[in-house]
């Protein structure tokens, strides 16, 4: 029997708390191979509000349902399902528009079933910035236990999750900000260095750093910041950029690319997902990264919880800049 539950939808991309209301929407039978899931919580990422504004790499067919990631409780299965059964707390799987009570999914997309212990809202934001974290660690440079990493957007949980991945495998961190007031956050994280951005980076992260050799550059800001994380690398360096924040192109001297050698390359995760690898690996870093959460070893400051009949007043928040944490909807809550 179908029934009718409260979804978040968009029918057309601006402004985002314009662009967003609350429908209702028919669950459609559980049918051979599906699996229904009441979601518990799904956070507002940055990708989410250039989604609904039309600026991501990737838009769906409109009307959507908007959320890349989440974590829910199984509540029916399809014959033939037998990699999860109800009861069951899960990954949603990718994009599978999330803002939304309950959702269907085929279980073969279904990867990762999370441990019994563990906060559901952390778990809930497994998807996107832990393996984004992993990805800009472990793929571009080669890092050895003791080298040094620089990263922009240091507070952001993308940020947060790499200071505490780097920590697990034995990496400093020297962490930018653009604002002060943060050191408190990078060392309960396990990062090393906090400064805030400015053309002068380059001294001030020599001087606390002790002249250390920087192999590794994460950018999420763009614009000038690329250029000063460049002038914190060693020569032969790498600037991983994976996100816009600024809206302003990468800055980058040609000295730095010619003589200095310094190299620039794009990371995201969407491509890592969905082509670069297979099942098998995707399910050992999900499994590897769920276990780390569960544990506590892996956690993303949270700001606020929304009911979705708030979702504009959510969306508005998860907008501003200095929050504290994410801005998380929790769908099966009452308004
Ligand atoms: N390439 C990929 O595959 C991939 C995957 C996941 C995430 N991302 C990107 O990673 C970034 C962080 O995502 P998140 O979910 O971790 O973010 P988040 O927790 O929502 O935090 C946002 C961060 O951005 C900073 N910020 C916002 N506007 C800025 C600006 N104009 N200049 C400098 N910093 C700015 C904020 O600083 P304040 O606290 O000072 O406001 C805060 O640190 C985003 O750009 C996102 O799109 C990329």
């Amino acid at each position: 029997m179908s029934e009718m539950k409260k979804a978040v939808q968009f029918a057309e991309t601006g402004n985002p708390p314009d662009v967003v209301e609350v429908v209702n929407m028919e669950t459609a039978d559980v049918g051979p191979g599906d699996v229904l899931i009441d979601v518990e919580a799904a956070a507002i990422n940055p990708s989410h509000l250039l989604t609904l504004s039309g600026a991501y790499g990737v838009q769906p067919d409109l009307p959507a349902v908007p959320g890349a990631e989440g974590a829910g409780i199984v509540t029916a299965v399809g014959d033939g399902v037998t990699n999860v059964k109800p009861g069951d707390r899960v990954m949603i799987p990718p994009y599978s528009g999330t803002w939304r009570q309950q959702v269907m999914v085929k279980a073969e997309n279904v990867l990762v079933v999370f441990p019994e212990h563990g906060d559901p809202i952390q778990l809930a934001m497994l998807m996107a910035n832990p393996p984004t974290a992993w990805l800009l660690l472990k793929t571009v440079v080669d890092l050895e236990p003791g080298d040094w990493v620089i990263q922009n957007a240091g507070n952001s949980a993308v940020g947060q999750y790499v200071m505490q991945l780097a920590k697990i495998y034995g990496f400093k961190t020297v962490n930018v900000m653009r604002r002060e007031g943060l050191d408190e956050l990078v060392s309960k994280s396990g990062g090393d260095v906090c400064v805030v951005d400015g053309p002068d980076l380059g001294d001030r992260v020599k001087e606390a750093t002790g002249g250390a050799d920087i192999k590794l550059a994460i950018d999420a800001v763009a614009g000038e910041s690329t250029q000063h994380l460049a002038d914190c690398l060693a020569d032969g360096g790498e600037i991983a950029n994976y996100g816009l924040l600024s809206k302003k192109p990468c800055q980058l001297w040609p000295d730095d690319i010619i003589f200095r050698e310094i190299g620039i390359t794009g990371v995201w995760l969407t491509l890592w997902l969905r082509k670069y690898s297979t099942v098998e690996e995707r399910k050992a870093v999900y499994d590897e990264l769920a276990g780390f959460i569960a544990d506590g070893r892996m956690h993303a400051e949270v700001e606020a919880t929304y009911p979705l009949a708030d979702i504009k007043q959510a969306v508005a928040h998860a907008m501003e800049g200095g929050r504290s944490g994410k801005v998380i909807i929790l769908p099966n809550d009452a308004a």
